[in-house]
């Protein structure tokens, strides 16, 4: 007979995790991830295919996680077992998930206890992909992972390595790290922690810090956005030069997404445009796109009816002329680029304002320019600029944080000093409503 330890009461954060387990080689790393999140307090309840026990058994899972591992639809204590578990999940993570499953999914097929769990399941589920490069590439694959996305579930993509059998290339089970990162991500946004805890001051000459904590009687849980219709732009465009190269710039999207998350949070029917991926409620309309004409097109689609537009996406401001649809070999010599311009969406947008609309940008510069920023906000025609200071240590590219001035074209200047994206995201959202409301109280 086994002995099993004494179940952990993971009770500590409060959160708790259905772990699915599907048949790839990588799902031993399953167990890795089961004790960092235990680790963290969260309990972690496991569900294993039958394929996923080919590859590893079921006791180091039960021994290690809050609860048995749990195989069966059919089980004689518990009759409804994918009811409970899909009650019980905050979250649902699949890792690894193999091809078979990742369309086991997208069909809605329920054949087992974790495809029943997911589709019994309002929870967010993630999806961290495993499998052979072909695998990954095969056009059966890619549009089944675009159906997931569509539908709100967060995919981790795999790694570029080794895989199974001597081969390499992209395939591979994300890292531990980025995996454990995302999990607690996401379970901290369905926790009920509420982000939008900044507040924004207007002051007779028009110009206020924000505290530095962010924290202040702001109260977003009114859902003061209830009503209105948000769009919102993340990431950076990635313009083709050939099949395989692109021009890009290092803009992670984490702003835009702590926007569409406020905004989403306050009550607003949000719709993100996007070229990254990134942690985000399944409510939220997104829409993936790749370059700037993608996006134009993608942005002039949802414009008109939007209330506010924040275009916090790194739009590139060139791109090749000639798009070679084969690669380009070494072999061939340097290629002269050639670029031309884009069109200012932004630019494009304020010309089309349609009455009592709020358009936001942003102005990424070297440094905190407010005379830039200010060029910007006039010669662009919008309503609010948003500066940031790219070369900011504290403040970058992919920094949680950010530090930014906010101006409005009727001179209101405020200073948002070094806080989380989420923080910043909910003074923006402030002001872009008190201004909706301005102008529309001015204009009936
Ligand atoms: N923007 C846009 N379309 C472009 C370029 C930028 O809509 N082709 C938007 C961005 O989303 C951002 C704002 O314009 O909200 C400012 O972007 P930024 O890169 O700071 O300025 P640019 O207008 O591109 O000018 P420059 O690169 O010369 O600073």
């Amino acid at each position: 007979m086994i002995y099993l330890p004494d179940r952990q009461n993971n009770t500590e954060s409060g959160a708790t995790i259905v772990l699915g387990i599907t048949g790839g080689i990588a799902a031993y790393k399953a167990v890795e991830v089961a004790r960092r999140l235990m680790d963290k307090g969260i309990h972690v309840l496991p569900v294993m295919t039958d394929e996923a026990m080919q590859f590893i058994g079921p006791l180091t899972l039960s021994a290690l996680c809050s609860e048995p591992v749990q195989s069966s639809l059919f089980n004689s204590t518990n009759p409804i077992p994918h009811t409970r578990l899909a009650q019980r999940a905050n979250v649902i993570a699949i890792v690894p998930a193999t091809a078979n499953f990742i369309a086991k999914l997208s069909c809605g097929l329920a054949d087992d206890l974790l495809s029943t769990t997911v589709l019994a399941s309002k929870a967010p589920v993630i999806v961290c992909a495993a499998m052979h490069t072909e695998m990954w590439e095969n056009a059966a694959v890619a549009h089944n992972i675009e159906i997931l996305q569509s539908r709100g579930m967060h995919i981790i993509p795999p790694d570029e390595g080794k895989l199974a059998g001597g081969d390499s290339g992209v395939g591979r089970l994300a890292t531990i790290d980025t995996i454990v990162e995302h999990i607690e991500s996401v379970l901290h946004m369905v926790t009920g922690n509420d982000r939008s805890d900044s507040n924004t001051r207007k002051t007779d000459s028009n110009t206020t810090k924000t505290d530095s904590t962010g924290n202040s009687s702001g109260d977003h849980s009114a859902k003061d956005l209830a009503g209105y219709k948000v769009l919102v732009t993340a990431g950076g465009t990635r313009e083709p030069i050939d099949a395989v190269r692109v021009i890009t710039n290092r803009s992670s999207g984490k702003q835009g997404y702590a926007v569409a998350m406020n905004a989403y949070n306050r009550g607003a029917e949000v719709t993100l445009i996007t070229t990254v991926d990134g942690v985000v409620s399944p409510d939220i309309r997104r829409i993936f796109v790749e370059t700037a004409a993608e996006m134009e097109k993608e942005v002039l689609n949802y414009s008109t009816s939007a209330d506010i537009i924040v275009m916090a996406a790194a739009v590139a401001d060139f791109r090749p002329t000639i798009q070679s649809h084969t690669k380009l070999h070494r072999s061939d010599g340097i290629v002269q680029l050639q670029l031309e311009p884009t069109s200012d969406i932004l630019a494009g947008l304020a010309a089309k304002h349609t009455p009592g609309q709020i358009i936001v940008g942003f102005a990424a510069e070297i440094g905190m320019d407010e005379e830039s920023a200010q060029k910007k906000l006039t010669s662009k025609g919008i309503d609010i600029i948003v500066l940031n200071d790219i070369t900011s240590a504290q403040a970058g590219f992919d920094s949680p944080n950010n530090e930014v001035v906010i101006m409005d074209s009727d001179g209101v200047r405020i200073e948002v000093p070094l806080l989380s994206k989420d923080t910043v995201a909910g003074v923006i959202m402030d002001v872009a409503l008190t201004r909706l409301k301005d102008t529309r109280h001015y204009t009936g």
